[in-house]
């Protein structure tokens, strides 16, 4: 289940319909798809397998080609590399769309100044256009196992904005809160 803050707002939403309706309004899609296909150990073309249909679906809706499952853990050769590509804030000339099979990371959305984070876990889907200006931050255990969709894979390279808002946010993760969960946190953005 994702968490959406509006850090500037000191404002955190963690109800799936409210999350759901605040990301439309700046033209981001949020859905959350079942996880019970496959197993936690299951390949990648196990995984492309089992959400074949949701796949398929995607493309139409998006005028996607292709699409893989992108697997990073901390013994990924290159990762830091890797995830510096991606935190300082940029923008792609195709969509960048995910489900997020295991593990979890923070999408920053800079929507004309306003800045939104969504904390995306297992179960989550999320789009955004191309042309929005983002970054992306895996939680501190460095993990994500990810469909993708593309229509170019060479259009995925980030074009940065050099603009340095990045280094304004805090790239922690919290994970949902449950009932009873607040307290023993300590702590919340
Ligand atoms: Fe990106």
């Amino acid at each position: 289940m994702a968490v959406l803050r509006f850090p500037g707002e000191s404002r955190t939403i963690e109800s799936e319909i409210e999350i759901t309706t605040a990301l439309a309004a700046l033209g981001i899609d949020y859905e959350r798809w079942s996880l019970d296909r496959v197993g936690p150990d299951a390949s990648a073309d196990a995984v492309l397998a089992a959400y074949a249909a949701e796949i398929d679906a995607m493309k139409q809706r998006g005028g996607y080609v292709t699409a893989d499952v992108i697997d990073v853990n901390p013994q990924t050769p290159g990762l830091e590399a890797m995830l510096a590509r991606f935190d300082k804030e940029h923008t792609h000339s195709e969509d960048e769309v995910r489900f997020i099979v295991a593990g979890r990371g923070v999408f920053f959305l800079n929507m004309s100044g306003r800045v939104a984070s969504v904390e995306v876990g297992p179960g989550d889907m999320l789009r955004v256009p191309r042309g929005t200006t983002h970054w992306f931050t895996l939680c501190e255990d460095r993990r994500i196992r990810a469909i993708r969709w593309f229509q170019d894979t060479s259009g995925w390279t980030p074009q940065y904005t050099e603009s340095g808002l990045d280094a304004g946010y805090q790239p922690l993760c919290f994970g949902p809160t449950y009932p009873g969960m607040r307290a023993a946190h300590g702590f919340r953005l």
